[in-house]
């Protein structure tokens, strides 16, 4: 990992306040999956190709279709005007002049609409309320924006528990840096819990609602990624959401050749988890993932404002770029015979 990476957290540390700082960093509960998550890459290794001709390497994917430069994206996250005043806009004005992909979380506190006039391209994620009529006018406002897609998040059914040491970054959070693309009362009103009770009903509801194609988020079983996509899913994201719900749920390392597995022929597929270096991104593609989500780094990346995002996909670039020609792979469809066969769990 270059210098500059290896560095990110721990000058992110340095000047954020403290509550923030554990907000980002921490897992559910014991943090068991949120510390395994860095590192579970590593643990494959790769059988590189050789007499291949690497001088013109292409990092690119396809998302949804439509070209991105970077094999990765920005992952949804929350409080991102905490980590720095210019928050949801640096991230997508960096990630945009990259050729990259963000995903906004629907606890942004950055108006879509400011969002959308970047020109950045973007993806909604979307936790659906008890009573999902509740969200209506957050969706349209995100189609309205230009979200070219829709996000569900299905593994917050409940928000898990965490242990902070300090005073929870909750105690002292402005709320105009949170959820500003909700109604004021929205919170207050009945029915704005996180429903409890998601099916793949919500799929078509929100396909139907948003007139977006709908990528569900969290899933690390085989046979949930299967109803999604007979439930319509354009896509299926394997996380557990940085380790910050169900504790001991399995790597996403672990998780991923199974999903690709069973629905990789019919839909595209995503992973997140502690993805931090070229290397790392090199394996989730050689494990047969479309694309890498990126949760924490960029928002680590943040604390230095969009310089410091733009240069996190500059070095996280580098590194993939020469993984590929190391590896012997000049598009991201050659990586997929990389891994020695026994460093593959079976589906
Ligand atoms: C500070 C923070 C806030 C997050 N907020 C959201 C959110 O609003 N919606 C969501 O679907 N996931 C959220 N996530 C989960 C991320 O989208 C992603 O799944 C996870 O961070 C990936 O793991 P990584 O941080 O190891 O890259 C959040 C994660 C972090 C660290």
């Amino acid at each position: 990992m270059s210098t500059w990476l290896a560095g990110l957290e721990e000058r992110a540390r340095a000047v954020l306040p403290a509550p923030v700082v554990e907000y980002v960093a921490q897992g559910a509960r014991e943090s068991v999956t949120a510390a395994a998550a860095v590192g579970s890459w590593e643990a494959h290794r790769f059988l590189p190709h050789v007499l291949r001709d690497v001088t013109d390497v292409d990092p690119g994917v396809e998302l949804l279709g439509r070209r991105s430069e970077l094999p990765w994206g920005v992952a949804p996250t929350t409080l991102q005007r905490a980590v720095h005043p210019d928050g949801e806009l640096a991230m997508a004005r960096a990630t945009h002049a990259a050729g990259g992909l963000v995903v906004v979380s629907s606890n942004a506190g950055t108006p879509f609409a400011d969002i959308g006039a970047t020109g950045a391209r973007w993806w909604l994620q979307a936790y659906l309320p008890a009573d999902r009529t509740l969200a209506e006018p957050m969706l349209a406002r995100a189609v309205e924006a230009g979200a070219e897609a829709v996000v569900l998040t299905v593994d917050t059914p409940v928000v898990g528990t965490k242990h902070s040491v300090g005073e929870s970054v909750w105690a002292g959070v402005d709320p105009a840096i949170v959820r500003v693309n909700f109604g004021p009362d929205h919170e207050e009103r009945p029915g704005a819990d996180k429903a409890t009770d998601l099916g793949p009903h919500d799929l078509d509801w929100l396909g139907e609602t948003t007139g977006l194609p709908v990528v569900v988020k969290g899933v690390l079983r085989p046979d949930d990624a299967r109803r999604c996509v007979e439930a319509g899913a354009a896509a299926v994201w394997v996380s557990n959401h940085g380790g910050r719900q169900l504790d001991r749920a399995s790597t996403t390392a672990a998780a991923l050749p199974g999903v690709v597995a069973e629905v990789g022929a019919d839909a595209q597929v995503y992973v997140d988890g502690g993805v931090r270096s070229g290397l790392d991104v090199l394996t989730a593609l050689a494990l047969g993932a479309d694309a890498v989500f990126l949760g924490r780094p960029p928002v680590w990346a943040l604390a230095e404002g969009e310089h410091g995002v733009a240069r996190l996909h500059a070095e996280l670039l580098d590194e993939t770029v020469e993984a590929m020609r190391l590896a012997g792979c000049r598009t991201v469809a050659d990586t997929r015979d990389l891994l020695e066969p026994a460093a593959v769990p079976a589906p």
